[in-house]
């Protein structure tokens, strides 16, 4: 008899074969020393298209809901998902930006072309006050970009001085003229933007003699303690990092990353709606991307800094497509589908696991630019599938990251394969372990054993999310296409879980 017509033999009467679980997945949860920063979850808003006029300015007389001309729906739903952080104005806008236009009476206001996002006019009605009265309703920290590439030494450093001093001074006292005594918090403070680019076209060694100068200016008022961000590398520029980093030293609390991912080239980024099996392999390909990008700059920064005093700070990330067919292409309006959802998932677990290094991120851009978790038409709001991956892993903000080994199935295509599941793991501070995982395969539904190390788990709960098609998106027609539903494919049987995870999907797990 040959080896082939007993096992068949045996299937037919029922005998169960041993075969190792595919995928598998140990979870260390009496260990693990970091935190992950709620920061991590930041966003970025730029006045760019519609992302701040529309997005969250209608002004004080429209009939959209709002308060002091800030729209409620968009500050409810950020809310909701906990925004930690915002950082404004820009982005390319920043070099450009004048704050002193932006304050005072607002029909006063002097105007300006935005010459880098369509060349439409800026009125300057959303300032200062506003972005912060913006941060105050959404409860999170404001991080303010500053203008080094066009702007003076001088205007940067009272518009620091405006915002946090709170004794009797110029600025102090124009700030209250304008209808705020008291002075805010402000810790997150970036000096320059791309200035290897849109900042100015420096070389870093330029770049580090004049974040010098303009560094020292940004003073610290009482006990606001200013967080400096240095400009940092676009993508794999390691001499960026190398040169800053070496100049500056610790001059600076952070330095920046930028990386953005784009399925095709600068000329032809690709749809965010139409695209191929291969397209979306492509796309996810270059968000993994990611992990080496920041093994590469952390380990530069650890040579000079090895007590990892100075965070990276990925200030910028995300999908890069074409605009939307009609739409303007300086305002960067995209529609958002479930690969971006599995896009979201992979990124913010690759950061979770870095969080020894990575302190802050800022997904481009919050409303209706770029990788937005929020678009709006008018009144109409919808909720991107990238909105439902922030809502689903907002249990790691703060928690303490878990130490996770993962082996199991590849997820190929066309002779080429990646690994097809992704997961982190957290403890929040009342002990619950939560666990996020992306099946990156848009195919096949993977089984999932889960080792759990040092605790002892007696219920498992979950949510998912998930839809028909990989370019399934929300629409203003349909705005729940792409939404979470509670999660049934987690089964905990002899302090062993088991999980199955849809094809194309992101999940939350908590284990109590
Ligand atoms: O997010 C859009 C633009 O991308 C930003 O203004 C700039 O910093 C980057 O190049």
């Amino acid at each position: 008899m040959n080896k082939k017509f007993i096992i068949s033999v045996l299937s037919l009467v029922g005998v169960a074969f041993y075969s190792p679980a595919q995928n598998k997945l140990v979870i260390n949860a009496d260990q693990g020393k970091e935190t992950i920063s709620k920061h991590i979850y930041g966003h970025f808003s730029e006045h760019l298209g519609h992302c701040i006029y529309g997005g969250y300015w209608v002004g004080e007389n429209s009939p959209i809901p709002n308060t002091r001309g800030i729209r409620n729906d968009v500050v409810k739903a950020l809310k909701d998902i906990q925004i930690p952080n915002l950082r404004w104005p820009g982005g390319c806008f920043a070099d450009e930006y004048h704050w002193m236009d932006g304050i005072g009476p607002r029909d006063q206001r002097p105007k300006m072309v935005n010459t880098h996002w369509g060349g439409v006019t800026e009125d300057n009605s959303f300032g200062t006050h506003e972005f912060l009265d913006l941060c105050e309703q959404l409860g999170c920290e404001p991080y303010i970009s500053g203008n080094l590439g066009s702007g003076s030494v001088e205007e940067m450093s009272k518009w620091v001085e405006y915002i946090s001093f709170d004794g009797e001074s110029p600025m102090s006292n124009l700030r209250k003229q304008n209808g705020r005594e008291k002075p805010w918090n402000v810790k997150f403070w970036g000096v320059g933007n791309e200035s290897w680019g849109c900042g100015g076209s420096m070389t870093p060694d330029h770049y580090s003699d004049l974040y010098r100068r303009y560094a020292t200016f940004c003073r610290n008022y009482g006990d606001n303690r200013l967080y400096k961000i240095a400009c940092g590398a676009n993508e794999a520029d390691y001499n960026w990092t190398e040169t800053v980093m070496k100049n500056v030293g610790n001059r600076m609390q952070g330095l920046s990353l930028h990386y953005y991912t784009i399925p095709k080239t600068w000329g032809n980024k690709g749809s965010a709606t139409q695209f191929d099996e291969a397209e979306y392999f492509t796309t996810i390909e270059k968000t993994l991307k990611m992990e080496e990008l920041l093994t590469k700059h952390s380990n530069i920064m650890d040579r000079y800094d090895p007590q990892k005093r100075i965070g990276l700070i990925t200030d910028e990330w995300g999908t890069w497509y074409n605009v939307e067919p009609g739409a303007n292409p300086g305002f960067l309006y995209q529609q958002n589908t479930l690969r971006d959802a599995i896009v979201a998932g992979i990124n913010l677990n690759i950061f979770n696991s870095h969080c020894d290094r990575v302190k802050m991120t800022n997904i481009a851009q919050t409303v209706n630019v770029l990788q937005a978790v929020i678009l709006t038409d008018e009144e109409k709001m919808l909720l991107t599938p990238t909105y439902w991956v922030y809502y689903l892993y907002k249990v790691h903000q703060d928690a303490k990251l878990l130490p996770v080994s993962l082996t199991g199935e590849k997820y190929e295509l066309d002779g080429r394969k990646m690994e097809a599941i992704s997961a982190s793991a957290s403890k929040d501070a009342s002990g619950k372990i939560h666990v996020t995982l992306v099946n990156i395969d848009p195919n096949k539904e993977l089984t999932i054993e889960t080792e759990l190390r040092g605790v002892n788990v007696k219920s498992v709960s979950g949510q998912v999310l998930t839809s028909a098609k990989i370019n399934d998106y929300n629409s203003f027609e349909n705005p729940n296409t792409v939404t979470v539903k509670d999660f049934k494919g987690a089964k905990l049987s002899g302090g062993k879980l088991s999980v199955a995870l849809p094809a194309k999907s992101v999940v939350v797990l908590e284990l109590n």
